[in-house]
């Protein structure tokens, strides 16, 4: 039937010779323009109907005397959608220039004729006459540059009444803002042309500005730091939307977290490890105050207590056993060494330095380990091994550290790190804890543990967390912050992302390894600070007045949030069950436990740790949901759960690194 009709068309259009049937064919198709045209457009005094939606188009044609930077941002957060539009017109300088001697010479008139009658001068003439003249020096100097301006902002809505309230609504906060907005009364179908973007100004409502007006209207500065994917930080302060971050896809995944006692870094970072940790990221911790328990064990992770006595050992003096190109292994283990030594043995001098060097490679030499890879999958020596090599050394500086070194074979430290390692990071999530040390074993044990850790996390790629609370420990001691700041800056090639948080940022940032750590973050949370503090802060990170006051004054888990070159005001937000797991409060900790002693008959305690740590360590508390129900890896996971099986032999290649990666680097 179709094909007949296009037939008699055609022949009858044939005959009469003006039209092609290419055309007639056309004008019965449906076009793109009508698929997407609305069904119809009604232009009223006030408004514009297209389609179903209402829209209604304001001209500025007052501006404040004086403005800030970014002062147009209250109106483009204005929540309600808007389309703002402006055009800026240059103008010649010497027409300006004319314009403004006429002005200035008809002010003068006025104020000299206001003298002679006697008269009060007018301020609003007097004003106006300084900004001309002041501008009329700086247009000819050539400092500042004339423009013209239009702004215009259509409002929108489903309804006529919601788009009244919101124009009231808009036309309150642009008065709050000494702007004076009219509505384009008569002209709404050219107050829509010129907000949609044709770039096309129909109204040509302009004003003259200068180019310092000019650039502090520029209005895209409300920073939003949102990611397509990746974990809920917290809530923008600045627009209230959200922070979305995926680290792993930022040039590094390190983040550092600075704030006083009890701002609230242990919570956003424990916050932090959930989130992750249900998008299948492995979580280390390593937790000098004893404050990440709770959330290890109802996680179904393993919480790795420290003491004098513990079952648990770990051997300093353990090789990765894999081989990265390009470096040399037992060359970093002995760097590493030394650097744990110096902390041990307390100051070396050069000789010490060279004799400790000597004695460390002698002691892998003696267990068949050089720096050939092949030799390094052997048993490693042990600290005592060390201790004999110096004594055997027959070198009065020798046998001296041998001494120094005796409290790590006979003293309180030999039970942890003098024997062979009888522990493996099996549990996806595992906390160690050293809170039960003392005080000086602390940062010796820290740095130990992650000596481990780090061994660890070379031999299997996967997608990792490792967090160090309260890093000022460790980075008082020049050689531990140059370890951490070598994992810091290494981490990325191993899918790890290192997290460190301190109170006491004048500590960490007094060597340069604490500043390289942090400049190898691309993430930088800074909560309240502290008076003392705040001075060092704001010079490492160009904070502004407002910001330093901000973060002077700000509540708990608030603060700025640095990714990238932009930042923004933070309020960390938390689930009420992340709320319960993250405290440190006693009073609410208390009652988590009174509430889960409470559930207790209902469900079956579980072990979900594969610890091997004595019964006594594992979880006595049952978890607030039952384990079957901890959340399942997500698609993004599996594709990270791939990821053991990539050797690290695949990493010298990086094409075949980045083919299994899940849309990250
Ligand atoms: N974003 C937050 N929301 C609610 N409570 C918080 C938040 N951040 C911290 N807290 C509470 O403040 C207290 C101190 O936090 P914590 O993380 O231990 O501080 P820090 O590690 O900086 O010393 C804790 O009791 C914690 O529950
Ligand atoms: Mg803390």
């Amino acid at each position: 039937m179709f094909s007949n009709k296009n037939k008699q068309e055609t022949n009858k259009v044939a005959g009469q010779g003006t039209t092609l049937p290419i055309e007639i064919i056309q004008k019965g198709m449906v076009s793109l323009i009508d698929v997407i045209a609305p069904s119809s457009i009604e232009v009223d005094f006030n408004y514009i109907r297209v389609g179903e939606r209402f829209y209604k188009t304001f001209f500025i044609v007052g501006y404040p005397r004086y403005v800030s930077p970014n002062w147009l941002s209250p109106v483009i957060d204005f929540g309600h959608s808007l389309n703002i539009s402006m055009f800026i017109y240059p103008t010649s300088s010497s027409d300006v220039l004319s314009d403004l001697r006429r002005k200035t010479a008809e002010m003068e008139a006025t104020i000299s004729s206001q003298i002679d009658q006697g008269l009060v001068v007018d301020a609003k003439v007097q004003a106006a006459l300084e900004d001309a003249q002041g501008l009329t020096e700086e247009l000819a100097k050539g400092i500042e540059r004339f423009f013209q301006m239009s702004l215009y902002i259509t409002l929108y809505s489903e309804s006529l009444a919601e788009l009244e309230q919101a124009s009231k609504r808009l036309e309150s906060t642009l008065s709050s803002l000494l702007i004076l907005p009219k509505l384009s009364t008569l002209q709404m179908e050219e107050g829509f042309k010129s907000t949609i973007p044709f770039g096309t100004d129909d109204l040509f409502i302009t004003r003259n500005m200068d180019t310092t007006s000019l650039a502090s209207t520029f209005p895209f500065t409300s920073a939003t730091l949102t990611q397509d994917k990746g974990i809920v930080y917290g809530l923008n302060q600045q627009n209230g939307s959200l922070i979305v971050f995926d680290r792993f896809s930022l040039e590094n995944a390190n983040e550092v977290v600075f704030g006083k006692s009890g701002s609230g870094k242990s919570f956003l970072i424990k916050l932090e490890a959930m989130r992750q940790f249900m998008f299948g990221t492995e979580i280390i911790i390593i937790d000098p105050e004893g404050e990440y328990e709770a959330i290890t064990k109802t996680l179904g992770g393993e919480y790795v207590s420290f003491t004098t006595s513990s079952p648990i050992k770990i051997n300093p003096f353990d090789l990765s056993g894999m081989y990265v190109e390009g470096e040399n292994e037992l060359g970093l283990k002995i760097l590493s060494l030394h650097g744990l030594l110096k902390i041990v043995l307390g100051e070396l001098d050069a000789t010490h330095d060279a004799i400790l060097d000597r004695a460390l490679v002698e002691t892998y030499r003696q267990k068949g380990i050089t720096t050939d890879p092949a030799t390094q999958k052997k048993q490693p020596p042990l600290m005592e091994d060390l201790y004999k090599v110096l004594l055997g050394m027959e070198d009065p500086s020798a046998n001296e550290l041998a001494l120094r070194l005796e409290k790590f074979i006979k003293g309180s430290l030999s039970g942890l790190f003098n024997q062979q390692s009888n522990f493996d990071i099996t549990n996806p999530f595992t906390a160690f804890s050293v809170k039960a040390l003392e005080d000086q074993l602390r940062p010796i044990a820290m740095h130990i543990i992650l000596d481990f850790v780090w061994t660890k996390v070379r031999k299997n790629l996967k997608k990792r967390l490792l967090i160090l609370d309260e890093a000022w420990c460790l980075m008082r001691y020049e050689d531990s912050a140059s370890f951490v700041y070598g994992i810091a800056k290494r981490a990325r090639k191993y899918y790890l992302a290192l997290t460190t948080a301190t109170q006491d940022v004048q500590d960490f940032l007094s060597t340069d390894y604490g500043k390289a750590i942090l400049s190898n973050s691309s993430i930088q949370i800074l909560l309240k600070q502290s008076p003392t503090e705040i001075d060092t802060v704001s010079q490492i990170f160009y904070l502004s007045q407002g910001e330093k006051e901000l973060l002077l004054s700000v509540g708990v888990g608030e603060g700025l949030f640095f990714a990238g070159q932009s930042h923004v005001v933070v309020k960390i937000v938390a689930a009420p069950y992340e709320k319960e797991l993250a405290t440190s409060n006693p009073q609410e900790v208390k009652e988590m436990q009174e509430r889960n002693a409470a559930r207790q008959p209902t469900i079956a305690p579980q072990d979900l740790s594969t610890s091997r740590i004595s019964p006594a360590e594992t979880p006595s508390q049952p978890v607030p949901f039952p384990p079957q129900q901890l959340p399942t890896p997500t698609i993004e996971s599996q594709n990270v759960i791939t990821q053991p099986t990539t050797t690290l032999t695949n990493q010298g290649s990086p094409s075949t690194f980045n083919k299994t990666e899940p849309e990250i680097f």
